[in-house]
Formats: structure tokens, sequence, C-alpha cells
């Protein structure tokens, strides 16, 4: 009973020192953190260009990496193949002499070959955005807190059927990302947290039934693959008087894919959510056409990795966080740097954006 309670206090500490984020850790670190010489080359690794925060990064991590001394090496992996190009660039880097690894993945699972090179030559591995999955050899993780994202979007899909319709039932159906990105079941599974008591509930009815990850993600985070699956979800179950309230997107570039099968279908655009603030959803949040996104600014993510490195370099630990929620990656609890994603409305898109000369020029023509 005694050890019981031990366990049970020691384990809310850890949630609780996870969820503030302000906790640091000095365990897990790379033992090979000397090993990144200034000046040195630092190899980045992002996966295809599904989203416009993965073009952003390149320039983000080159001007970041310059600033602090280093040089840049960032590839991306090609449309197709995509796996296996990743794959093989990666082990070039490593062949090249890159000091450091910052390795967005395509496939989570499918790096497990590479990252053990790099822990051979003694190369620190920082998984960026995405965590690289089912191995020990990858000693950090830089990322916005992926479930927090999840519960924004729960609860804004929430507010914006609220706002339209003061009570329930609502009528929802349920998108998800790519299986093969460890970011995709964190992302749903916070936005579950917000919306399964209220299915539970009754206040929310999901009338395709579909309501597990395996039932609604969108393979490769492709537009056309969420776009088929919605017109097929409009003719199949709401092709009658049933109206659509709300649907739960997990990016700005499905959400706009949603969008468009409802506009073909001649169908009243219900409450969508969305993530990444991409330039084309901007317009879209600002006439209500979307109704929310996610700001997670490309540039702070690609400092923070770009700090870690430095501090690397300089010989220091860095401060990082275990959060089993957000960061196991099935064998270990990658320690990581969190960041705060901000949920966007049309309400205050002008002032998150105040640092993003583009996006606040987006929302404030939008605005007017
Ligand atoms: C990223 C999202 C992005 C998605 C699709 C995820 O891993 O965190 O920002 O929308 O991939 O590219």
């Amino acid at each position: 009973m005694k050890k019981k309670l031990i366990i049970g206090v020691s384990v809310a500490a850890i949630t609780a020192m996870a969820l503030t984020g302000c906790s640091s850790s000095r365990s897990g670190g790379s033992s090979s953190s000397d090993s990144i010489p200034k000046g040195s080359t630092i190899g980045v690794s992002l996966p295809a260009k599904t989203s416009q925060n993965w073009v952003l990064a390149k320039a983000a991590f080159e001007s970041a990496l310059k600033a602090d001394g280093f040089k840049a090496d960032v590839q991306y992996a090609a449309a197709t193949n995509t796996v296996p190009d990743q794959q093989s660039q990666i082990s070039a880097m490593i062949q090249k002499g890159d000091k450091a690894l910052i390795i967005a993945a395509q496939d989570g699972a499918q790096l497990g070959t590479q990252v053990k090179q790099a822990k051979a030559a003694g190369i620190p591995v920082i998984a960026w955005d995405r965590n690289i999955t089912g191995t020990k050899n990858v000693d950090y993780y830089v990322a916005f807190n992926n479930y927090k994202v999840g519960q924004l979007q729960g609860q804004a899909l929430l507010d914006g059927m609220k706002a339209r319709k003061s009570s329930g039932p609502y009528d929802i159906e349920l998108f998800a990302g790519a299986s093969t990105d460890a970011n995709a079941p964190v992302f749903f599974d916070g936005a579950m947290s917000v919306l399964e008591p209220k299915i539970k509930d009754g206040t929310l009815k999901v009338l395709s039934g579909q309501t597990t990850f395996a039932q609604v993600n969108t393979a490769g985070w492709l537009a056309q693959n969420a776009q088929t699956r919605m017109s097929n979800l409009l003719q199949k179950t709401y092709s009658g008087n049933e109206e659509l309230d709300g649907v739960l997107s997990p990016n700005d570039t499905l959400g706009r894919a949603i969008i468009q099968a409802i506009q073909q279908d001649h169908k009243t655009v219900p409450i969508v959510t969305g993530q990444d603030s991409e330039t084309a959803s901007i317009p879209l949040i600002m006439n209500g056409t979307q109704y929310s996104t996610i700001y997670k600014n490309t540039n702070e993510e690609a400092n923070a990795a770009v700090k870690l490195v430095k501090t690397l370099s300089d010989g220091k630990k860095p401060a990082t966080v275990i959060d089993k929620k957000n960061n196991y990656n099935g064998v270990k609890t990658v320690p990581a740097i969190e960041l705060t994603p901000v949920l966007i409305t049309k309400e205050n898109a002008v002032k998150e954006y105040a640092n993003n000369p583009t996006l606040e020029a987006l929302a404030k023509a939008g605005a007017k």
C-alpha cells in the first residue's frame, strides 16, 4: 500500500513537471556532446513538403545555423520514394562528416538503421517536430507540444459550433494525419481527450461511426486523400437532412481539402479546425470559412534546435523535459524541448501574428 502511494506520487510529480514544462533533466543526453566542433556542418533532413511549415523550415535552419557559426546542410526527402530517399540522405550526411543531425522524419519508424549509424559515428541525433520511433538512438526531441495542439483543436471545434448554434447535439466528423507520422496519433489523442466525453454524453454525434485513429487517419497527410474521404462521407452519411456541424481537421492543408469537398457538394461549410497557420488558410479564417488554426512559429522551432546544438557544442547540458505523453517513442521517452502552440481564430489572429509580418499582413487584410 505504502509502496503504491510513493509510486503514485512520483508519477503525478513527473506528469506535473512535464505539463508545466519547466522542469529540467540532466539525464538522457548525448554522450558525444563534445564532438560538435565550432563552425562544423550540421545535417538537417526534412520530409517531403506536405505542408507549408516544411517549406519554411529550410530558410529558418539556414539562417539560425549561420547565426550560431555553423554550416548548414539542409535536404528534403523527394515527393516520391520519400522514405528510402530520406534514409540515403541521412547515411550520406553521416559519411560526409556532418557533426550533428536534425531530423524531421517522413516515417518515424523507418530510421532505426540510420540513427544507429549516427550513434556509432558519435553524432548526436535531434528529432525535430516529428519523433523518431522504435529506437534508443535518438538523443533529443524538439517540437511544439503536440498533445496540446490536439487539445486546442478539440476545444476550438466545440467553441466554434457553440458560437453558431448554442446547444447540441452537434454532428461532427473526425480526421487525423498520417499513421507514419508519430505526431498524428498524439494530435488525435489530444483532441479526443476533449471530444470523447462529449461523444459519450451525447452532445456530439459522429454519424459515420468512424471514431478511431485507424478509421480516420489520412495516408501521407495528402490533401487528395482527405478530400476523397470527405466526399464519400457526404454521399454515404449526409445525403438527406443530416446537418454536419463540425469537422476536426488536423492541419490546414487537409482542412482546405475538406472544405473544398463540402463546397463541391453544395453544403454549408461547418466549423473546420486546422494547424500550421498556412498563408492559404488565413484569408479563409478571416472570412469565416475555416474556423481555426494553430500557430507554431517555424523560426522559433528551428532556433530551439540550433540553440540545442550550440549548447552541446559548448560542452553544456541542455535543459529538457521528460514528457511521456508527448515524447515516448516506443523504447524511451526522448528528452525534449517543448514549445507552446497557440490557437488562432479571427478574433486573435492580428494580435498573435504580430511577430510575423507575412501572417500579420494577411490577418490585417482579412480583418478589414
Ligand atoms: C507537423 C504538422 C504538419 C503535418 C503535415 C506534422 O508532423 O507537426 O505541422 O501539418 O506534419 O505535414
